[in-house]
């Protein structure tokens, strides 16, 4: 019996070691490359992905981005869908945390075979993303991160928002020659690459225009104690601090700044944006100002129509990201719609292509960088309340 058993559990041997090759190749290989389900299948929703902070830190970004883009799959689907056929958006929570985009990028391309990704708000996590969706040769878009490298990584990534460059210069200026500030300090996250890149192009703009920084100081995302920083920052007495982080760590930056007498006007970017800044910050924040995407108070048929939209499914106003995250399908949409066909390539040269596209934060067109040359909004902080004080053109 053993002389014949052998050869039997050798066989058997062997056929589980092809089956483990096979499954091997089938999760690594289609994982780091094309997904499963053929791009250009005629048939069935077209697969959309989305990666977006659902929860955590700046639960409030995901939230509102993923409302607006779903938003846009309604409207799509409800008008006959994409080259004939429904858009299915598939979205994965990162719980606003390193290592996860990668994941459930890796997750939403390998085994859902999703065509295009959509994500992420904040510029490191799209920076993490980014090169899964580059090797995987599928087109993502990010609405609103802002750090010029997001696009850097390659011909398959856009975005559908301005860059940090400018809206830097833009709070430059405005510090500069509106609010007429002279001496400026700058509190930076390190953990951010949006809050490095952003603080560079601040400071940078804010020099040119014969401003002085006075003192600079850091912190970390997370962190909930910012008396030493802003301790030594009331020394050098500044007319105003640029804090170009996310609102959980600005509102409470603005609380302790009031609590030790520093009360000059707190100035940030589109990284402020959130329904809970003011329940943090609450009075410390006023007369505050901040730059971002867009704002509800435009009158603009574009912006009109879909805040009431936005309203009537949500019974909420949609703030910047809600419109970027809006802007993203849609420009997705109307790129497949011009190659007529969801092929990884063939959207990519259509999104490339983009030009002209109303959408509602504003015509958008790519540049050759894939990213999009729009204006900036400038909010002030009054009276507990986003107020808009104008508009400013690249
Ligand atoms: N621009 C920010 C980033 O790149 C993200 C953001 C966009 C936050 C819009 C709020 C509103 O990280």
């Amino acid at each position: 019996m053993q002389k014949f058993l052998a050869p039997i559990q050798h066989a058997r041997g062997i056929s589980l070691i092809a089956a483990a090759t096979t499954l091997f190749l089938t999760v690594f290989l289609t994982g780091c490359d094309k997904p499963a389900s053929t791009p250009g299948a005629a048939t069935g929703p077209i697969k959309v992905g989305e990666f977006a902070s659902m929860t955590g830190s700046e639960a409030t970004f995901g939230q509102s981005s993923h409302e607006g883009t779903l938003l846009a799959v309604d409207h799509l689907n409800a008008a006959g869908g994409v080259l004939g056929r429904k858009m299915e958006l598939l979205m994965e929570d990162d719980q606003s945390q390193a290592g996860q985009p990668a994941t459930v990028v890796r997750k939403l391309i390998a085994r859902d075979g999703v065509v295009a990704v959509l994500g992420e708000v904040a510029s490191s996590r799209s920076l993490e993303a980014a090169p899964i969706c580059q090797q995987s040769q599928i087109p993502m878009i990010s609405p609103s991160s802002t750090n010029p490298k997001v696009t850097a990584v390659g011909d398959y990534i856009f975005r559908v928002c301005f860059i940090d460059p400018f809206q830097g210069t833009v709070m430059a200026n405005f510090a500069r020659h509106t609010l007429h500030l002279k001496k400026v300090a700058v509190l930076t996250d390190v953990k951010s690459d949006y809050s490095l890149g952003l603080a560079k192009f601040f400071k940078e703009g804010f020099i040119a225009d014969g401003g002085a920084i006075v003192a600079e100081q850091n912190y970390s995302s997370g962190d909930k104690d910012f008396s030493a920083q802003l301790t030594a920052l009331k020394a050098v007495n500044p007319d105003g601090i640029f804090v170009p982080g996310y609102y959980t760590e600005v509102g409470l930056i603005a609380l302790q700044a009031r609590q030790l007498g520093l009360n000059v006007p707190l100035l940030g970017g589109d990284g402020w944006e959130s329904s809970s800044l003011i329940p943090i910050g609450g009075v410390s924040l006023e007369g505050s100002y901040f730059s971002t995407h867009y704002s509800p108070e435009d009158t603009s048929a574009a912006v009109q129509d879909f805040v009431k939209a936005f309203r009537a499914k949500y019974n909420e106003t949609p703030n910047a990201m809600a419109a970027l995250g809006y802007d993203s399908a849609m420009i997705l949409a109307d790129a497949m719609k011009r190659a007529g066909t969801t092929d990884g390539a063939k959207v990519r040269d259509a999104l490339a292509a983009t030009k002209d596209f109303q959408g509602v934060t504003g015509k958008i067109t790519m540049d050759a960088d894939r990213n999009a040359s729009k204006p900036a909004v400038i909010l002030a902080i009054r009276d507990g309340q986003f107020k808009y004080v104008e508009t400013v053109s690249p």
